[in-house]
């Protein structure tokens, strides 16, 4: 992370009460970024370099702070515990809020690496650093600058529907842990049952995107999010794809009526250091 400069101020309230409708080409933009197209990793790395400053105040309004409860289920299968001096990845870390929950769990020693490729997130969540064993670092998820086999650990919350190649970022995290350690990912999801799928997407497409427009002053962000979540892999999906990329022991749990799950897989504890598998 570059030292120096300090963090974008907010918004003053007379812009946030002026936001702009998105334009043609904006509103285009964002709906090729969420259904996966060319365009999505510059898209999604100014998009998150603009709302940071809002991000965390963002999140909890939003999600009336269920996220926080699914961080922590998320958290607790890591498995940090069976490592608890070793080097953890935060991955897709933003403003740090799960890289410093673990850090802070009694009985951790070890570190935490918070990868973000949205410099402006990190920055954001400074002020999570202090006295914590965290290092931020700016890298994307498909090219981590971590050794073959040297992390204990992994997690990404709410992160990895936003890579552009997810398959190469499910290796990618696969290549970097060592055999045996776990890698976590907390994600939005699509609930199954009839009645809360109606209610939930009520939210997440009408009242979502005018409340994050309004707060966050971007026009496409609060648009691009449910329309990312729809584009990406159900929870059955997503597991097949896990093992495609070499996990073990892929298991998922569906959270709060499956607005969100959370998958869990393990690098195999045979598999080969600098090998695939
Ligand atoms: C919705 S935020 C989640 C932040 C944090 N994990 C949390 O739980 O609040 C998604 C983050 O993923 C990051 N991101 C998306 N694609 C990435 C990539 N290819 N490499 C690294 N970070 C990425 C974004 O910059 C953003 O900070």
């Amino acid at each position: 992370m570059r030292s120096g400069g300090k963090v974008a101020l907010a918004r003053t309230s007379d812009q946030l009460s002026g936001v702009t409708p998105a334009t043609d080409f904006e509103a285009q933009e964002a709906s090729a970024a969420a259904a996966g197209a060319a365009v999505k990793r510059a898209y999604v790395q100014r998009m998150f370099s603009d709302i940071a400053p809002r991000y965390d105040l963002l999140n909890r309004v939003l999600s009336m702070g269920i996220d926080r409860y699914w961080r922590r289920v998320a958290l607790a299968r890591v498995g940090w515990e069976r490592n608890p001096d070793g080097t953890f990845l935060d991955l897709c870390a933003g403003t740090l809020d799960v890289a410093a929950a673990l850090s802070a769990r009694r009985g951790f020693s070890g570190h935490v690496l918070g990868a973000d490729f949205a410099e402006p997130m990190l920055r954001a969540g400074r002020a999570k650093l202090t006295g914590r064993p965290i290092t931020p670092v700016v890298a994307d998820a498909q090219s981590l600058p971590v050794a073959d086999g040297s992390l204990a650990g992994a997690i990404v919350a709410f992160g990895i529907r936003n890579v552009a190649d997810l398959d190469a970022c499910l290796r990618e995290v696969h290549r970097a842990l060592r055999p045996g350690a776990r890698f976590v990912i907390l994600e939005f999801s699509t609930p199954r049952v009839a009645l809360v799928r109606a209610v939930y997407h009520a939210y997440f497409h009408h009242v979502l995107p005018r409340i994050g427009g309004l707060v966050s002053g971007h026009k496409t962000a609060y648009t691009y999010l449910p329309n990312s979540v729809k584009n990406f892999p159900e929870t059955k999906r997503l597991a097949e794809r896990m093992r495609a990329a070499g996990y073990a022991d892929v298991q998922w749990t569906s959270l709060t009526f499956g607005i969100a799950a959370c998958h869990v897989g393990t690098r195999p504890p045979t598999s080969d250091v600098g090998g695939r598998r």
